[in-house]
């Protein structure tokens, strides 16, 4: 098992994480406010913005593949490497899934 760094650029916290736990299960452990959801994978709410380092997240289905090398989905990544992560920068994807709910709502509210 080897222990890396993991910085939050901004939030001046910084946390040791394995690389066999999820950055999400070391926040929480730690007491770091890491937003999340459904731990599983599916609703981005852990994203956070790549910085510096490297992540292994073969579970990040969601991503598209250059999302993947930028944002770490922090429920399911583990650390390679020490890493700086910027919490609440969220990946392209979820902002076009933001400005299709609205127009989701406009259409459900039409029915
Ligand atoms: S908490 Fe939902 S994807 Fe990580």
């Amino acid at each position: 098992m080897t222990e890396y760094t993991v910085e939050f650029v901004g939030a001046g916290e910084t946390i040791t994480v394995s690389d066999k736990e999820t950055i999400l299960s070391a926040c929480i452990e730690q007491g770091i406010a890491q937003e999340y959801s459904c731990r599983v994978g599916m609703c981005l709410a852990c994203s956070a913005e790549i910085i510096e380092g490297d992540v292994a997240q073969p579970a990040a289905r969601g991503f598209t593949e250059e999302e993947r090398e930028n944002y770490a989905l922090t429920c399911m990544a583990r650390p390679q490497s020490d890493l700086k992560l910027e919490r609440g920068v969220y990946p392209p994807s979820i902002e076009n899934d933001a400005t299709s709910g609205t127009a989701d709502t406009a259409s459900a509210a039409d029915d």
